[in-house]
């Protein structure tokens, strides 16, 4: 992550003047963006702010969505953001502003490091130094939920291969322009074949174009059990949305406390930064919240943008600070701090030691280079030829409440009605198969997947499917989706049952 070598770099008064979105979004975010904003004033004076209101305050003024329409266009004019940790409402209200602005400004990469401060910050792991390269925005938080019957809900996780593409090779690109030397991907394929299938496929496919990176791939579970033990053995990990969320709040946690780790968000056409924690309600406004996350996230930006000479002096000025053992009281310890200090003492102890370098970790100094020099690896994903596509069959989800829940009563009402174009090859209840030749110890719930593939050499149109409903209506059952069943190129596009 941070590239940690020998020399220092003094502050440049010298960078042309650019506009930097700022959103202190909600509980701590207005104290620690007052905190950092005070640093970026003394190290980058050429830095002008935009402020713009995203949360709860917009969402109480009246944007429904937590934004309006001028956030947007602030961050399309200005290309960069600085954003406060946000509340969102759990279970109920206004969808998450973090996942909407990510997503509606292509924001593809969320990078993640989490770095052990040893000494200084207690850990368990001194040389924890990674970086967690989550994909950002498909997997379950595409945010597609139904609920379909009076028992069942479903939220749909959408993998695709443009996305698992480009956030692959950006891990590789990242490794490569970082001088790591192992990428590591994290998947459940040996349960989700398909989606999460996709993502390992695709990594191991554009591993061959980085030979000179060591990569490897880990089930999910076994991954974050390890990084919670031996975080040192992992560089740069690359893995889909949700996991890579839990992950990160993992990592950064170990590696010595949540309210430390930055994090970014890149897409091809502007970026997000913001730190990893959430708005801490439990201690907003009490001038107790660590800065940290929120201070190297801007760091990540100033890299970004290319002013490297302040990014590398308040790195450093940050460094030196926990040196010297001015810490908040997440990470302060006895034997460690000189003094437990609140969010704005913090600010300007970093301040006062912008031009200084810490004297035991190591010395930040980011090259100098152009801004966003990465590549974007968009233009990269390849034209495919696609596949050939052949309608088989379909699986029609009942919410279906009859006799005693008893599968074979189900079965011989379906049985007639599946043809002339299907046969009933099967009905499973949360994916287990309980016809024919169900278990009575599965527990059955009121939703019903039915597979209708085709009878013999029937084909199957979109007509055929049309009819089949209009059949499993007059029979006075509930069909409440439907999913198509393909081949592609031959291979079977659908999962199999558990049990089939
Ligand atoms: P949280 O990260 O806000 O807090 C978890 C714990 O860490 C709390 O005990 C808190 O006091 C502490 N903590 C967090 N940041 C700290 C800091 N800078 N200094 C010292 N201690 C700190 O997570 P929680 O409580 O699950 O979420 C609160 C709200 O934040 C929720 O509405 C959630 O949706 C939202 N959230 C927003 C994020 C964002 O805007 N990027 C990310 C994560 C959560």
């Amino acid at each position: 992550m941070f590239a940690q070598t020998a020399a220092s770099t003094p502050i440049s008064s010298d960078l042309p003047a650019r506009t930097v979105v700022v959103a202190p979004g909600d509980g701590i975010g207005p104290e620690i963006t007052d905190a950092v904003l005070a640093v970026l004033r003394a190290a980058d004076p050429a830095l002008v702010f935009h402020p713009v209101s995203v949360g709860l305050q917009a969402y109480n003024a009246g944007a429904m969505s937590g934004f309006g329409p001028e956030v947007m266009e602030a961050i399309i004019e200005h290309g960069v953001m600085l954003k406060g940790p946000i509340t969102t409402p759990q279970g109920g209200g206004y969808k998450s502003v973090n996942v909407s602005l990510r997503k509606t400004l292509g924001l593809y990469a969320n990078l993640r490091p989490c770095v052990a401060y040893p000494s200084f910050v207690a850990t368990r792991h001194p040389a924890m130094d990674l970086v967690i390269v989550r994909e950002n925005e498909e997997d379950t938080y595409a945010g597609i939920e139904h609920r379909q019957s009076d028992e069942v809900y479903q939220c749909l996780k959408l993998i695709t291969r443009p996305g698992c593409e480009r956030i692959v090779r950006y891990a590789f690109e990242y490794a490569r322009a970082h001088n790591r030397s192992k990428v590591t991907c994290m998947t459940k394929d040996n349960i989700m074949k398909l989606t999460d299938g996709l993502f390992h496929k695709v990594f191991d496919e554009i591993a061959l174009d980085y030979p000179d990176i060591v990569n490897e791939h880990m089930i999910i579970d076994i991954g974050t059990a390890k990084m919670a033990v031996q975080p040192e053995r992992f560089e740069v990990v690359v893995t889909a949305n949700l996991y890579g969320d839990i992950l990160s709040d993992v990592a950064a946690e170990i590696a010595g406390s949540i309210g430390l780790a930055p994090s970014s968000n890149i897409g091809r056409d502007c970026a997000m930064f913001e730190a990893v924690h959430g708005s801490a309600p439990d201690i907003a406004g009490q001038n107790i919240a660590n800065p940290s996350g929120l201070l190297l996230s801007a760091v990540m930006m100033l890299v970004h943008m290319g002013r490297s000479a302040p990014a590398s002096a308040i790195h450093n000025a940050w460094l030196r600070t926990l040196e010297d053992g001015f810490h908040t009281a997440d990470i302060h310890g006895e034997g460690r701090s000189r003094a437990s200090v609140g969010t704005r003492e913090f600010a300007a102890a970093v301040i006062e030691r912008l031009g200084l370098l810490p004297q035991q970790l190591p010395v930040v100094d980011y090259p100098e280079r152009e801004p966003d020099t990465l590549v974007h690896p968009d233009s990269a994903v390849v034209a495919r030829t696609p596949a050939t596509k052949v309608l088989v069959g379909v699986d029609v989800f009942l919410n279906w409440n009859g006799e005693a829940r008893a599968p074979e009563v189900l079965g011989a009402q379906l049985e007639p009605v599946a043809g002339p174009e299907f046969r009933l090859a099967m009905i499973t209840n949360r994916g287990v198969k309980v016809y024919p030749h169900g278990l009575p110890q599965t527990l059955c719930t009121d939703h019903w997947r039915c597979r209708f593939p085709a009878a013999g050499e029937a084909v199957v149109t979109p007509y055929a499917i049309a009819a089949l409903l209009t059949r499993l209506a007059d029979a006075g059952l509930d069909a409440v989706k439907t999913e198509n069943l393909y081949t592609f190129d031959g291979e079977r596009g659908y999962s199999q049952a558990q049990g089939e």
